[in-house]
């Protein structure tokens, strides 16, 4: 089935089949392989894109559920060569480390900041509670969403 929809800014059409995640239509038809496929089960945030405004695991939605809606992916953030300010705080601090799971947790904590541009410290943990990472312990990874809500 052929699927149409605005991706970052762009009118998309593509060719899934029925049982298709948006995850792979993303990656593998729509030239977008910044969201990351390391679970597919929904369970590491890593596939994280927003649609319609709501943050959603990419690899549990449908590429044909998203016909006709809005997505925006982590190659949707910088403006042009301007990084988006969660994207700066997370290699200002350090938060990178192999990096799988990084486009997930952009996405999570821009997600946050635009919603609660003050985050505690319980929202910043809550926001990003579904988003698993390996190397970093987390802690620099709170330091950065604390540095991007501070810019904010
Ligand atoms: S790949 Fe989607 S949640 Fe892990
Ligand atoms: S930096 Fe490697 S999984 Fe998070």
């Amino acid at each position: 089935m052929r699927i149409a929809l605005r991706v970052n800014g762009e009118e998309r059409e593509a060719d899934v089949w029925a049982g298709e995640s948006l995850l792979f239509a993303l990656r593998e038809r729509l030239g977008l392989p910044g969201s990351k496929n390391a679970c597919e089960q929904g369970e590491c945030g890593s596939c994280s894109v927003l649609v319609d405004g709501d943050l959603v695991c990419a690899c549990l939605v449908l590429a044909a559920q998203a016909d006709g809606h809005e997505v925006v992916t982590v190659e949707g953030l910088a403006v042009g060569e301007e990084l988006h300010p969660v994207q700066k705080a997370f290699v200002e601090t350090g938060a990178v480390q192999c990096g799988f799971c990084t486009p997930g947790l952009v996405m999570a904590a821009a997600d946050l900041i635009s919603r609660v541009p003050d985050p505690s410290e319980d929202e910043i943990r809550e926001a990003l509670s579904g988003n698993l990472c390996r190397c970093t312990g987390y802690a620099k990874i709170f330091d950065a969403v604390r540095a991007a809500a501070a810019q904010a």
